[in-house]
């Protein structure tokens, strides 16, 4: 996820540019550029790390003209660097990319067989090669060039091109990545979305999938990757400054809960091999005869990812996994060694317990895989092997799409390790990469059906408490529910393992306790039913989280929330979705602050 705008105009281009970043810099900050044209050339200045550093630069290397595009990056594909921050230019083309390039290394080789030298690891850099290969090869103009090499490129991404030797010209393209026109008076905008824009103008157009714009001075024109050009009437925006930022969504992680079928989609990019019923771990490979053990290690919701994966580790790969908090593991002098693969899951990479787990696993010769959201962050630095999340920046407090991807990212190391042990067929293997390519619509269907989930945090919105009860891998998403909805609306929540509750927390149920039950399809059904019964025979409220389809659920429950049915091992990626709403919806129901909740802080750099 990264923000990109472009001018074109007869203002200076470098102050726009840099306003409409300012605004972008939550879809990215590893490093920002611009490249604005002036008398027949361009000239790119970028730089690694915030805003605020190329705003430094460009006082020193000041770029004048009236055409130019801007970036600022999340890193994907190759650390973040001066070299690996966009735009980046070929001859006369510079480009800058929002999304990810799938085939990216069949295309680099096939470049550089043809003489192409890069420059940059990112995948956007291919691009720029494309279109200027495009052009040497004899495409007339820069949009013809550009349409050449879309139909290279596979992948998410939004483009915007621009040609030293065509200038007042800027030709953009959009597939899945966001992406908007802004209409002015003698200049136009293109922009990854409106926040960058808004200050400018609000009459905007948006970009559809498969469509191309050439943006000029004097005028807009859609087009289809064929070249047939579309019309659409400008809209005006209407939202608050604030509220565009927010993508339309009342808070971040509103927004961020909707971004998840984008961000689950990404993570999967490039990973899925279905020619070999494999997965690619970008190019990592496990030596499972040296794996006798798995740990995780990490916190929070991290931690709650890492217990799903013991379910998914152990039951595709059958090698042994435990699963420790990081801020425990390292104070009890934990037994592990060159037999174990630590598993470290941090969203932010920066999380201090599990970097000091890290150091004391690696000190006692373990070897260290992390999975993080944040390229070259503190952990996946620390680790020996680094494999990255496609959230993108996650701006809530409260963890969503980052706990999904993270769960994404472990079912991929899963696999992988499942079919080095041999433990994992050919064939399930291919019905689990299949279901994985499945989640994002299914994950689509439940977090655009949010009227019914509001609706039932309406009613149990004064609430004192709520339980949480899953068994196997839905306890932990019982346990992620409940911390969720502690986080953001302070009220006191517990998650339970469903078996668990006659031992004790059963005392607690009453007609004011509201208790969600995650009771997907699976082996476990018809026990977790049982403890649902037990819990109405004593008044409690039930909300249960089934499978659509499941008629009998009804009859025990006074609210049913369905979710589209997947592979058993998959299913915690879609229980979880209507829990994070219904915490959220309470919490707004509530009135708390949502996206900064008391107390809390968004990365966690003490003990
Ligand atoms: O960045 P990390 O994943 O290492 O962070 C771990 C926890 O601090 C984090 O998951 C925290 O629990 C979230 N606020 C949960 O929503």
């Amino acid at each position: 996820m990264c923000g990109i705008i472009g001018y074109i105009g007869s203002r200076q281009a470098t102050p726009i540019l840099i306003g409409g970043l300012s605004k972008l810099e939550y879809r990215g900050y590893d490093s920002a550029g611009v490249s604005v044209w002036n008398e027949g050339a361009s000239r790119v200045v970028r730089c690694r790390g915030k805003l605020s550093g190329l705003v430094e630069k460009l006082t020193k290397e000041p770029a004048p003209g009236t055409m130019g595009i801007g970036h600022t990056r999340w890193a994907t594909h190759g650390r973040p660097s001066d070299e690996n921050s966009h735009p980046h230019k070929v001859g006369p083309i510079s480009v800058i990319h929002n999304g990810i390039i799938e085939n990216h290394l069949a295309l680099r080789q096939e470049l550089s067989a043809a003489g192409a030298k890069f420059s940059s690891e990112t995948d956007t850099e291919i691009f720029a090669h494309l279109v200027a290969h495009a052009l040497t090869a004899g495409a007339p103009d820069l949009t013809t060039a550009v349409r050449r090499s879309l139909l290279k490129v596979r992948g998410s991404y939004a483009f915007v091109v621009m040609s030293d030797k065509e200038p007042g010209t800027l030709v953009a393209a959009k597939n899945s990545s966001p992406l908007v026109v802004g209409l002015g008076d003698g200049e136009n905008y293109v922009a990854s979305d409106v926040t960058a824009i808004l200050s400018e103008t609000r009459r905007v157009i948006f970009v559809e999938e498969g469509e191309m714009v050439v943006v000029k001075r004097d005028g807009v024109t859609l087009m289809d990757f064929e070249g047939k050009v579309r019309t659409r009437e400008p809209k005006t925006i209407t939202w608050s400054a604030v509220q565009a930022e927010k993508g339309g969504f009342k808070h971040y992680m509103l927004k961020e809960i909707h971004e998840q079928p984008r961000a689950v989609a990404d993570t999967l990019v490039g990973r899925i091999d279905l020619e070999h019923d494999d997965v690619s771990l970008d190019g990592i490979e496990l030596d499972v005869s040296k794996i006798k053990r798995v740990i995780f290690i990490a916190c929070g919701t991290s931690y709650h990812a890492s217990m799903v994966g013991e379910f998914l580790v152990e039951g595709l790969a059958r090698i042994p996994v435990d699963v420790d908090f990081a801020s425990e593991f390292r104070y009890r002098d934990p037994i592990v060694g060159p037999g174990d693969l630590v598993v470290a899951v941090s969203q932010s990479g920066e999380t201090l317990d599990t970097m000091e787990a890290i150091r004391e696993a690696k000190k006692k010769g373990a070897q260290v895989f992390a999975i993080s959201n944040v390229v070259e962050a503190s952990i996946p630095r620390l680790a020996d092997h680094a494999f990255y999340t496609h959230a993108g920046p996650e701006i809530g407090v409260a963890s969503t799409k980052a706990f999904t991807t993270q769960l994404i990212g472990i079912a991929l190391l899963a696999i992988h390790l499942g079919r080095r042990t041999g433990s994992l067929s050919k064939e399930r293997a291919r019905e689990l990469l299949a279901e994985l390519i499945a989640l994002p619509n299914k994950m689509r269907d439940i977090v655009e059906s949010g009227a019914q989930i509001q609706a039932i945090a309406r009613r149990y919105g004064n609430a004192t408490g709520f339980l949480f009860l899953g068994r196997g891998s839905q306890f932990p998403i019982a346990l992620e529910g409940a911390l969720k909805l502690k986080e953001i609306s302070y009220i006191h929540a517990e998650g339970y393992a469903a078996g668990e509750m006659k031992h004790g927390p059963i005392a607690l149920i009453d007609e004011h306790l509201p208790v969600v039950v995650l009771v997907p399809r699976g082996p476990s059904y018809e026990k977790t039913v049982s403890n649902l019964a037990e819990v109405r025979a004593r008044q409690g409220k039930v909300i249960a989280i089934a499978t659509r389809g499941d008629n009998e659920i009804g009859g025990h429950s006074d609210d049913v929330i369905v979710i589209p049915d997947t592979a058993l091992e998959l299913q915690p990626i879609l229980t979880v979705l209507p829990l994070q709403m219904l915490s959220y919806y309470v919490a707004d129901f509530k009135g708390t602050d949502i996206d900064q909740p008391r107390n809390l802080a968004k990365s966690v750099t003490v003990e």
